[in-house]
């Protein structure tokens, strides 16, 4: 699949009002630009991300995109509903949604910590396989320690984490254990919610049905998913700094793309897009040329000084 991927959250909710038509417009824009590979989940629009890409894929039969979905943020987070009952009937509403016999990668969604350690939850995904109604599973995770324990699994094929300049700590432990293990990094949020990009001021308003708006403390979701966990003021700041670091003819939220790549052990990275726009401008980042040490070594400094003390010890 492609280095650069695509994230489909904002085709479904919690990002504002995306049109049906911009978000089939989104898909055909990656496509287009190279990206075979799509991240959805079956709670973003409650399946509405997912049937877009049936859709989607219905009508361009000949694409070959890997879809990796999500299961398990559809019920209340308790740690006894991951059964192999449960798990059969939530992939067939994906199977169903996205218009497939076999799901090509299923991502536990960032479950209750004790279900990592859950032996039959382990068992039950392997039945899954074994059943082909998925090809493979792995796990999206929150923290390191989830990261490294999913590793430890066998069967897990894959793990999704958030990694971005404003996000290191992947770096110490988890890309080299996933890459021991043979174990593929999807990396997620790269842009820090957009903060990245440089394009938010400490006066930007965010749509009342925004995560950005409405989980700036952790209070729907994991606050880690919204700007990364950083606190917005300090993130804005951060951002023009590291909009500094940007070489010519990159944009800095490509500059951020391009960092991640260069970290050793990440199969793809994962940038939602908005509009058509931004997905060729995320794709197109898979051409530039690699970051010189300098810039490398920047984005440490920058982390450390401005960052660090906020993230470091939650996830
Ligand atoms: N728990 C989980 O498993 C989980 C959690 C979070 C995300 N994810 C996955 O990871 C994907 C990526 O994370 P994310 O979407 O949360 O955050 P992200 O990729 O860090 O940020 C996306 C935002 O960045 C801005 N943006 C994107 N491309 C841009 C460009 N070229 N130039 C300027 N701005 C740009 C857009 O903001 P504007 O809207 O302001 O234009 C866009 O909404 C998601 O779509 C989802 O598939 C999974």
């Amino acid at each position: 699949m492609s280095v650069v991927g695509l994230g489909t959250w904002q085709l479904g909710a919690d990002w504002g009002e995306v049109e049906e038509s911009d978000a089939l417009a989104v898909l055909e824009a990656a496509l287009d630009a190279g990206v075979t590979f799509f991240d959805t989940a079956d709670v973003y629009g409650d399946g509405r991300s997912e049937q877009l890409i049936g859709r989607f894929l219905r009508e361009h039969a000949d694409a070959d995109v890997l879809v990796a979905t999500k299961m398990g943020r559809r019920v209340d987070q308790d740690p006894a509903l991951y059964t192999l009952e449960n798990f059969r009937a939530w992939t067939d509403r994906s199977r169903a949604n996205l218009g497939v016999d076999r799901l090509d990668l299923v991502q536990l969604h960032c479950p209750p910590t004790p279900v990592y350690s859950s032996d039959a939850v382990f068992d039950a995904l392997d039945t899954l396989v074994e059943e082909d109604r998925i090809a493979a599973y792995g796990v999206s995770v929150e923290t390191c320690d989830e990261a490294l324990t999913a590793i430890a699994r066998p069967g897990t094929a894959s793990v999704q984490i958030i990694l971005n300049p404003f996000r290191l700590k992947p770096l110490e432990q988890v890309l080299p254990a996933a890459a021991e293990a043979g174990v593929g990094v999807i990396a997620r949020v790269p842009l820090a919610s957009g903060l990245l990009s440089g394009k938010y001021t400490k006066d930007t308003v965010f749509a009342a049905d925004d995560h950005r708006a409405f989980n700036r403390h952790g209070e729907a979701f994991d606050q880690g998913e919204t700007f990364s966990g950083v606190d917005y003021a300090t993130g804005v700041e951060a951002a023009v700094e590291f909009a500094g670091l940007a070489p010519e003819g990159a944009t800095p939220a490509q500059t951020a793309l391009r960092w991640i790549l260069q970290q050793p052990g990440v199969s793809t990275v994962i940038p939602g897009a908005r509009n058509p726009e931004q997905a060729r401008a995320n794709a197109a980042a898979a051409d530039l040329a690699p970051l010189p040490e300098a810039a490398l070594g920047a984005v440490r400094d920058l982390y450390d000084r401005r960052i660090r003390e906020q993230v470091h010890h939650r996830w």
